[in-house]
């Protein structure tokens, strides 16, 4: 459904039904604008992970399929040695990626996010990351597909336990504050017969998921204002994000 909202070439009939919903209920450009402007939010989190905090190791949680500008492309600009395992539970993720993201630093695992040992201990994740030096995890418009009992807090801390200090995580989210109660409604009717529900989460809800990571400047704003620059983000009020930074313990 995000391909297809990008403007991707990989998606299915059933991909493009659940689509024609939400454009029915919330407006064609409207969607599609959230989807950009998260995924530009993506690549200016991972350029300033790369460029700006020397981050060589990314943990890429819920990747989706290879689509514009991907995590390693960015990354490898600021170091062709960095490395990056992605992890989807969709395994369509893997065939797709595989043949596309061809690179001896580059790994897909597929693995469900709501058991984080099954990628932590992953042979392809320990084959690239070392824990002891700093790791940027990123959860990006994916804890929306969490539900509240499947713990998501719970989730980012499982990952964090794991991580040196100087690690970061990059989050964002699908947000009740500032999405008008139909629309809300609409994004939830479409993904009714989806792999996973939709959870809208409000600004206190999201901000927690960064328990224990110190929020970088310029804090959990909409993200399109996160590091803004000229890359042509639609500004939307549907989506929170940020990046928090582990410090010593
Ligand atoms: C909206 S896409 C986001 C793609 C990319 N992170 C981005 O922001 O551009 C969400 C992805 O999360 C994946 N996903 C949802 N729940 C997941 C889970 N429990 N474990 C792993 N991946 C999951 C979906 O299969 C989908 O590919």
């Amino acid at each position: 459904m995000y391909d297809e909202a990008l403007h991707g070439k990989d998606h299915y009939e059933v991909d493009r039904r659940a689509n024609a919903v939400l454009y029915e209920g919330i407006g064609e450009a409207s969607v599609r604008n959230t989807a950009l402007e998260n995924r530009r939010f993506l690549g200016r989190a991972v350029r300033y992970l790369a460029a700006e905090c020397g981050i060589r190791q990314f943990l890429d949680i819920g990747s989706g399929l290879p689509t514009m500008r991907n995590t390693h492309q960015i990354a490898q600009e600021a170091d062709p040695d960095a490395r990056v395992v992605y992890v989807d539970y969709d395994p369509i993720v893997a065939v797709h990626g595989r043949a596309l993201l061809a690179n001896k630093q580059t790994r897909i695992v597929t693995a469900d996010m709501r058991d984080p040992e099954s990628i932590l201990d992953h042979e392809d994740t320990r084959d690239l990351i070392d824990f002891g030096r700093p790791v940027a995890v990123l959860f990006v418009a994916v804890f929306h597909f969490i539900t509240r009992e499947e713990d998501p807090a719970g989730i980012v801390s499982a990952f964090r336990a794991r991580s040196a200090p100087g690690s970061y995580v990059a989050i964002s989210h699908l947000t009740s504050d500032g999405t008008p109660a139909e629309e809300q409604r609409a994004w939830e009717a479409a993904f009714e017969g989806a792999t996973s529900p939709l959870v809208f989460r409000g600004e206190g809800e999201i901000r927690a998921l960064f328990g224990g990571y110190d929020l970088v400047s310029p804090g959990l704003v909409r993200p399109w204002q996160w590091h803004p620059s000229d890359d042509g983000s639609p500004e939307t009020t549907s989506l929170f994000g940020a990046v928090g930074r582990l410090g010593a313990s």
